[in-house]
């Protein structure tokens, strides 16, 4: 059914002004904590150890770029085991960082389950902020640290937990559920939290006739075409898949009518309506395996393009190529100076944490 109605900061006269706040901040890097730059020249040593690596990434980078990233790369690796620190990389990371020097990858839902079974001292998150907040609050006794902190998200930064704690006034007794894609702040004032993986389970997971589900308006118009909740949705979107058109889809079908269209829940309905399946990043993914389609559009960030033609080159990908600004703040260099520093690390404030981290453990305790 379409969603019951939809609010956002225009709709509370007295919403508190200013800039959505980011419930965590980085801290500075640890004094005496510097490691010195090692060398980063194309040596033999440097080929030998990085040609398995080469091998997954051939056929998305070009042969010669490779002298060009390999010895960062290499230094990475090494870095990370003398530091005892873990790579943690969404699917929306450029393919010599999800290939190159990442121990875990996946969509959100799979980073946070795996955050929690971390062994190492130190999180390294390349991916935007929320998730090295979420690794934080599943990790509160490790160092989680994120190569560049200005790496946010258009969802996280259009609400806050006062927008929260207005939704809550206006509609007493409605259990809210966040996207994760939200600040820590704001998933201390949410029941529970939910990733494109689970969002229709979670709200079913409540009993409630009526849910606020926030912040993403197209995720919650997808999720209400789902059930028979009623949903209640607030203003954000996606500055990634909001762009994407129905008749760019319909360009595509137009010009080879057997392509497969496959589409993230973020994007819009009339884009969603012309694809042939939609899903998490990690279930496009997973839908791309067991159907093994010739030729493919996948709409969502392209980089994930890039990672799934690196394992699976047979598929054609058509490639409406839309990059996500933050996530590309994420560089093999970044992540070099990130290890060698310690910085920036991710902390927040213990009581707000705690709040928190119940919204994301609750979802993480559902039976599937
Ligand atoms: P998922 O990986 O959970 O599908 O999320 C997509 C996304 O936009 C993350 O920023
Ligand atoms: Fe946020 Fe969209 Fe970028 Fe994901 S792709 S981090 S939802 S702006």
């Amino acid at each position: 059914m379409p969603i019951t109605g939809i609010y956002g900061p225009d709709d509370f006269t007295d919403r508190p002004q200013g800039h959505p706040s980011t419930s965590s901040r980085a801290a500075p890097a640890r004094t005496g904590a510097a490691l010195p730059m090692p060398s980063l020249q194309w040596t033999d040593e440097v080929e030998r150890a990085t040609a398995p690596l080469y091998e997954r990434v051939k056929h998305v980078i070009p042969s010669i770029e490779w002298p060009l990233m390999a010895p960062t790369i290499h230094a990475i690796n090494k870095l990370k085991r003398e530091r005892n620190a873990v790579i943690v990389a969404h699917n929306y990371q450029a393919p010599e960082i999800f290939h190159g020097v990442a121990d875990i990858g996946g969509d959100s839902l799979q980073l946070a389950v795996e955050a929690t079974k971390v062994k190492a001292d130190i999180i390294v998150q390349c991916g935007v902020h929320f998730m090295a907040e979420t690794s934080k609050l599943l990790n509160p006794d490790k160092t989680v640290l994120i190569p560049d902190t200005r790496a946010g998200c258009s969802l996280a930064a259009s609400i806050t937990g006062a927008d929260v704690r207005l939704l809550r006034q206006k509609f007493p007794g409605v259990p809210v559920v966040a996207y994760v894609n939200t600040s820590a702040e704001v998933k201390a004032e949410v029941d529970i939290c939910c990733t494109s993986s689970n969002a229709v389970q979670v709200v079913e997971s409540l009993n409630a006739p009526t849910v606020i589900f926030l912040p993403d308006r197209y995720l919650a118009t997808y999720v209400a075409s789902k059930t028979d909740v009623k949903i209640i949705a607030w203003k954000g979107a996606c500055e990634v898949h909001e762009r994407f058109t129905g008749d760019e889809l319909r360009a595509f079908r137009d010009a080879d009518p057997s392509v497969q269209i496959i589409a993230h829940p973020e994007c819009p309905p009339d884009v969603l309506a012309e694809a042939d399946f939609t899903g998490s990043t990690a279930h496009m993914i997973n839908w791309v395996r067991a159907k093994r389609p010739k030729r493919l559009v996948m709409i969502t960030e392209c980089s994930m393009a890039d990672n799934v033609r690196a394992e699976l080159p047979d598929v054609e990908m058509l490639r409406p190529c839309n990059l996500c600004p933050h996530m590309k703040r994420i560089t093999l260099s970044n992540i070099l100076e990130s290890l060698l520093t310690l910085g920036e690390e991710v902390t927040i404030d213990p009581a707000l944490a705690e709040r928190a981290r119940r919204s994301v453990e609750r979802m993480m305790n559902l039976k599937n």
